[in-house]
């Protein structure tokens, strides 16, 4: 399948580079080529500058959001909850109408410093705002709830005995996700119902914050026990 991800954080780079991996055929999406190229810093989270990703990754190439975005039959958000809404819009109404967009992004806003809060939460959720900004799209909120390295490597976590979580209106688009997700090795998928099921994903976030900051690794996942 032809698949924009669009994202060059850590989370772009680990579902690209797995997607590409599986077969795919991959292209990210960032705001400037030549700008997000040229970064010699690591990023706020650490990850190496993207170029050095990219050497090791050449198969996959690199591109305004826009042409990512354009002629692709599937949309990865993977960029900046802050940022999510302007990298779709600069992608283009017209080159995400009609698409699945998996939609992993979190709302966190670090504006009262830490632990980040979330914005919007309760009463609506970064999933609807997407969807209600892209009515025509079919967004699919899903594997916000882990880290990178989990989200494409399940079993890396007690061999894959865990959950991952969909929501979404479109039930075709929940399934092509879903198939990407076993793809990755996922074996246990809730569908959580629609897009406004996005809200209880994404406020586990708080929870998996404080998870992360106990064990001091990122390498654990919610599972359900039932
Ligand atoms: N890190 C994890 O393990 C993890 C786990 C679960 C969910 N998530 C969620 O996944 C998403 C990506 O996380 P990340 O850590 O990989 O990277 P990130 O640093 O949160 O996001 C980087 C991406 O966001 C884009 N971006 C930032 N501000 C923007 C703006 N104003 N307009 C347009 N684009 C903007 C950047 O564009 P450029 O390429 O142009 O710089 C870059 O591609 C986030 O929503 C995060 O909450 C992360």
């Amino acid at each position: 399948m032809k698949i924009a991800v669009l994202g060059t954080g850590m989370v772009g780079r680990t579902i690209a580079g797995a997607l590409a991996g599986l077969g795919h055929d991959v292209v990210i999406g960032t705001r400037d080529p030549q700008a997000t190229l040229a970064r010699t810093e690591p990023d706020m989270m650490g990850a190496a500058p993207f170029a050095q990703w990219h050497a090791a990754n050449p198969g996959i190439s690199l591109a305004p959001f826009a042409d990512a975005a354009a002629g692709v039959e599937l949309i990865v958000n993977a960029t900046n909850g802050a940022g999510s809404l302007a990298a779709l819009t600069a992608a283009g109404t017209e080159n995400v109408a009609g698409k699945v967009i998996m939609d992993i992004s979190n709302p966190l806003d670090f504006s009262q410093g830490m632990p980040p809060s979330l914005n919007p939460v309760n009463t609506d959720s970064l999933g609807e705002q997407i969807q209600r900004t892209f009515p025509e799209a079919r967004v699919v909120k899903t594997l916000n709830t882990m880290n990178a390295s989990v989200m494409v490597d399940p079993a890396r976590v007690a061999g894959g005995d865990h959950t991952v979580f969909v929501s979404g209106n479109d039930a075709d688009a929940k399934a092509a996700v879903t198939d990407l997700l076993k793809g990755f090795g996922h074996r246990d998928v809730i569908d959580l119902g629609d897009i406004t099921s996005a809200r209880g994903a994404e406020m586990l976030m708080p929870i998996w914050l404080r998870i992360w900051g106990a064990l001091g690794t990122g390498a654990f996942n919610f599972k359900i026990a039932r």
